[in-house]
Parts: structure tokens; C-alpha cells; sequence
């Protein structure tokens, strides 16, 4: 872990800009007009929502869920991942029900503000504050377009984490809601982690939540190998158009480490601490209390 007296010389200190529509924080791209329609979005029997807070896996699931919809063949060289799973706060409700059916569709959206139909299907995967703080941070930098903040401080970055002042809120306020639904039929709760140690076992189990020709991809070995390979963390980082073409020179890449733990190179021990105790007053008395114990024991103890 880094010392606490990283100096800031060098990088500036404001935070980074966001857009607030109707009191939730935004990405500046994002049209206010999409956002509230995407609110009254109606789901139709065999959409699949991949739902997250932000950097906790997302893009990677997404891909996914495209493979084992797609019997493990690889987007068309030149598409990108959102033409065909589009962010649906991003694009707007008339945008998705364009879609195809299945239609597939990203969301951020916490359940609170969350189009649900019983006739749909929910992938939330989780991934720990930390490591998720620190993805955040370098995708806030890299999009300077939207956040103006390309030379930002991690430590203002922290803060403004930590309060819950980002784009798509509080991090907890998402996590525990969904987390709370993980027993619903039409809800599947995973993590990054899991996912990274057992892919192939998870994926199979994202497969035969998703029923049809996903479960039937999932059953057939070749299929499921080639899932896997697909959405590998070599082959999405080598790919890196398919899932973002925003990015400046200079950045860091979209697909850019995909390590567990990653977290101790950025954040300070004083940091850890505050961030273990957050989740320790948001989490007491429920069963999200239990998740990630070793990451949580290695940040409370710095
Ligand atoms: S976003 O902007 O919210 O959609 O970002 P999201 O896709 O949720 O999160 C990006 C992080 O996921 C990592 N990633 C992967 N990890 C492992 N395997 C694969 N295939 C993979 N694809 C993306 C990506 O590297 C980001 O994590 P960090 O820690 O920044 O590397």
C-alpha cells in the first residue's frame, strides 16, 4: 500500500464534473432526455439487463451473455459491444425497444429507480469497493469529454467516492438493494471475483440462468470453451475498440489490468481503513456483511 503522504504537486485538485439530472449524478454525455426515459423503459418478456454500479465488471459480462447468446462467436470485426447491448440511460428507452429480441441492455441504474418486470431477466454482478474506487478513478481520468479531469488526484477522486458524489451514486445505495434480491428467480448475483477465479464454471451458470440457446451454448463444451476464451481478460484487452473508442491517447486503456487486490498499489492505509469502515456501517446487520472477508480483514488491519 502507498504511504499517506503521497504529495499532490503536479496534479490538480478539483473534482471531477458531472451532470445532475433530477438529483442523480450523471456522466456529462449522457442526455438528460434518455435518462428520464429511460426510467419508464418497458421490459418485455426475454430482455436480459446486465446491471451494475459502475467498473465492477460490466463490459465483461456483457460480452458474455453476447457469447453464449451467440453460441461463442466473437462480435463482427468493427462492431462495438454497446451498438449491439446498448447503456440504456445513455440511449433512452425508444432506443432499446429497437432492439431485437432478446434484447440485451446495460444498466447502472440503482433498484430504486430500476424498470423491473418479472418477465425479464437481471444479471447483477458486484465487484469489491476497493478495487472497484480505483477502476473508477482511472476511467473518471479517462474520459476527460465527460469529467474533465484527466490530470485528477486519486485522493480527490477517494473523497468524492467515498460521500457517494459520483456518477450513478453511492456505490452501497446500489450494491445492497440488488444484493437483497439475489434469491429472485429472475435475479442472478455474482461477483468480478468469483467470476475471475472459476470463469468457465460461472459462465456456465450465467448460461443456464439465461434458459434457451444461452443454457444450451453453456451445456455444449466446445461452446462454453470458446465463451470463455472469448471474453478472456488477454482477448478483451487486446480488442480494446469493441468496447470503448472514447479514449484519448495517453490513458489508460478501458480493458486495463482486471486484477483482484490491485487495489493496495493506490490507496493509502488511512484510506483502506475508511473505506472498511464504510462498508461496516453500511453492510451491519445484513447479509452483504459476508462479502469479499478477505479483502475487508486486509483493509481494516492496513
Ligand atoms: S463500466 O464503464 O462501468 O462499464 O466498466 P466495467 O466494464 O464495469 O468495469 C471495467 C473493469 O472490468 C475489467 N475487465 C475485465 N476483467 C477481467 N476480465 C475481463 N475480460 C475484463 N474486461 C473488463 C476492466 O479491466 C476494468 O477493471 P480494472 O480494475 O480497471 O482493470
Amino acid at each position: 500500500m502507498r504511504g499517506n503522504d503521497r504529495p499532490l504537486d503536479g496534479v490538480h485538485l478539483k473534482r471531477p464534473r458531472y451532470r445532475l439530472v433530477d438529483g442523480f449524478r450523471l456522466p456529462r454525455g449522457f442526455p438528460a432526455r434518455a435518462f428520464r426515459s429511460a426510467l419508464h423503459y418497458a421490459p418485455m418478456a426475454g430482455d436480459v439487463f446486465v446491471a451494475t454500479y459502475p467498473k465492477c465488471g460490466t463490459t465483461w459480462v456483457q460480452y458474455i451473455v453476447y457469447l453464449l447468446a451467440n453460441r461463442g462467436r466473437a462480435l463482427p470485426s468493427g462492431a462495438n459491444l454497446g451498438q449491439v447491448f446498448p447503456h440504456l440511460e445513455e440511449v433512452g428507452a425508444e432506443a432499446a425497444e429497437a432492439l431485437s429480441s432478446p434484447r440485451l441492455i446495460k444498466t447502472h441504474l440503482p433498484c430504486s429507480l430500476m424498470p423491473f418486470s418479472a418477465a425479464a431477466k437481471y444479471v447483477y454482478v458486484a465487484r469489491n469497493p476497493f478495487d472497484c474506487a480505483v477502476s473508477f478513478y482511472h476511467h473518471t481520468r479517462g474520459f476527460p469529454q465527460h469529467y474533465d479531469f484527466a490530470t485528477g488526484a486519486f485522493d480527490i477522486f477517494f473523497e468524492c467516492f467515498i460521500a457517494g458524489e459520483v456518477d450513478f451514486g453511492d456505490y452501497f445505495d446500489n450494491l445492497l438493494p440488488w444484493h437483497a434480491l439475489r434469491d429472485s428467480s429472475n435475479v442472478l448475483f455474482l461477483t468480478y471475483e468469483d467470476l475471475r477465479r472459476d470463469p468457465a464454471g460461472r459462465i456456465a451458470g450465467i448460461g443456464r440462468f439465461l434458459g434457451g440457446p444461452a443454457a444450451a451454448a453453456a451445456a455444449d463444451a466446445d461452446c462454453l470453451a470458446a465463451v470463455v476464451e472469448e471474453s478472456s481478460f488477454g482477448r478483451m484487452h487486446r480488442d480494446q475498440a469493441r468496447w470503448s473508442s472514447q479514449r484519448p491517447a495517453g490513458m489508460p486503456p478501458f480493458v486495463r489490468k482486471g486484477i483482484v487486490g490491485d487495489w493496495r498499489s493506490t490507496f493509502s492505509v488511512e484510506q483502506a481503513r475508511r473505506l472498511a469502515a464504510k462498508f461496516d456501517e453500511r453492510t451491519r446487520g445484513k447479509d452483504a456483511a459476508s462479502l469479499w472477508p478477505d479483502i475487508l480483514a486486509g483493509a481494516r488491519s492496513g
